[in-house]
């Protein structure tokens, strides 16, 4: 099997991206493009890829497109792609809002194209095996949680880190999506959420690159603390924030009737888990799977795959757009004091304990 896709942005993320098909040596890149063909220019002649424009790309023998621009352009570049009968495999969020994500699955529904989205850290050895620990019940029921993603912000290592601070990213959007991902993969889907949010620092400044010095606006609340209420009954404490130096926290703790869990960082494929039975001492699960180090494109791959077997992609639209529900929800619910209920739901994913490439 040959899988042929176009890539969409060349921007920061582009080079962890194209490891993948060095290791899954099916995919072939029939182009890249970015906002302009000299734009895509200087990471295509890096990988030995051709640079195109967009329509040229879109009007290609490419069969996913993986859309790497920012997140307010998911939405206008996902609906071209979909028009343009290709299947798409999109960096998170879904889209900017879940408006314009809900428009995407219905396209994608109705053209019948697979539409697949970022995070796919959630098929890394961490969270598979943490999956499997609580699929086996040695937790008992989970009832608690917190989740704790904070740091001071993007502008000390992006170039370009405005997107950061505008719609559709936040640190919620950008990496709290890892975490809510991670927490729907493990416990199932959200019913409803609130919580509070504010805007700590009206400006903030580059640090480094072109623009270092320049001060750039903050258009979107730093510092969110969201009350996941799950279906499974389950009640997590999300904090998500670009306005903290240091902390202590374990990224996820979650704790059930027999026992607690202290799971690895969402933003990566593994990483150190650990569990106490009741009041017994912290031990340590061994991870034993695949994809401990950086697999970017792992769900891009089993999408494919999946296309192929024609079964449901785990990185799927479904799983997707209720994400992107939960983030919106939790920022409107902090905006208007109140709790807000999902009107998506969706299933777990299958766990994966195969190897892909
Ligand atoms: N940077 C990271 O470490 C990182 C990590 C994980 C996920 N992501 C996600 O990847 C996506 C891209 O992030 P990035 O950091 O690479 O951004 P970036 O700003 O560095 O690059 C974006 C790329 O998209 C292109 N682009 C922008 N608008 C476009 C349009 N309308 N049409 C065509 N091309 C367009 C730009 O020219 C650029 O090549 C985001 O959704 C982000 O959330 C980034």
């Amino acid at each position: 099997m040959t899988i042929s896709i176009g890539v969409i942005g060349t921007g920061n993320i582009f080079s962890a991206y194209m490891k993948t098909p060095k290791r899954f040596r099916q995919l072939t890149v029939v182009g890249v493009a970015s906002s302009s063909p000299e734009a895509a220019t200087p990471m295509a002649t890096a990988f030995g890829l051709k640079a195109m424009a967009v329509e040229d790309l879109l009007a290609s023998e490419a069969t996913i497109i993986l859309n790497l621009t920012p997140p307010l352009a998911h939405h206008a570049i996902g609906m071209k792609v979909l028009q343009a009968g290709k299947h798409l495999f999109t960096e998170k969020p879904l889209a900017a809002s879940f408006a314009e994500g809900k428009e995407l699955v219905a396209l994608a529904k109705k053209r019948k194209l697979r539409m697949g989205c970022a995070p796919d850290t959630f098929l890394g050895a961490g969270a598979q095996a943490t999956r499997a620990f609580i699929d086996s019940g040695t937790l008992g029921t989970i009832r608690h949680g917190t989740a704790h993603f904070m740091c001071h912000g993007p502008d000390h290592w992006h170039p370009n880190p405005n997107f950061f601070y505008q719609q559709g990213a936040g640190p919620l959007m950008d990496v709290g999506v890892y975490y809510v991902t991670h927490l729907v993969n493990h416990l199932g889907p959200v019913a409803s959420v609130s919580g509070k949010a504010h805007t700590t620092y009206e400006t903030r400044v580059i640090a480094l690159g072109a623009n270092q010095g320049k001060r750039i606006p903050v258009e979107v609340p730093t510092h969110i603390v969201t009350h996941l209420n799950f279906v499974s009954g389950a009640q997590i404490v999300l904090t998500s924030s670009f306005d903290i130096w240091k902390h202590g926290h374990a990224p996820i703790e979650l704790y059930g009737d027999e026992g607690s869990l202290m799971g690895n960082d969402p933003n990566l494929f593994s990483g150190r888990i650990k569990f106490a039975r009741q009041l017994g001492p912290w031990e340590t699960l061994s991870e034993k799977r695949p994809y401990t180090s950086n697999a970017r494109g792992i769900g891009l791959v089993d999408m494919a795959l999946a296309i192929e077997r024609n079964v449901q992609h785990r990185c799927n639209d479904s799983l997707a757009l209720h994400v992107l529900e939960v983030m919106e929800r939790a920022l409107d619910a902090a905006r208007t004091g109140s709790e807000l209920r999902m009107t998506t739901r969706c299933q777990r994913p299958e766990p994966l304990s195969e190897k892909l490439f």
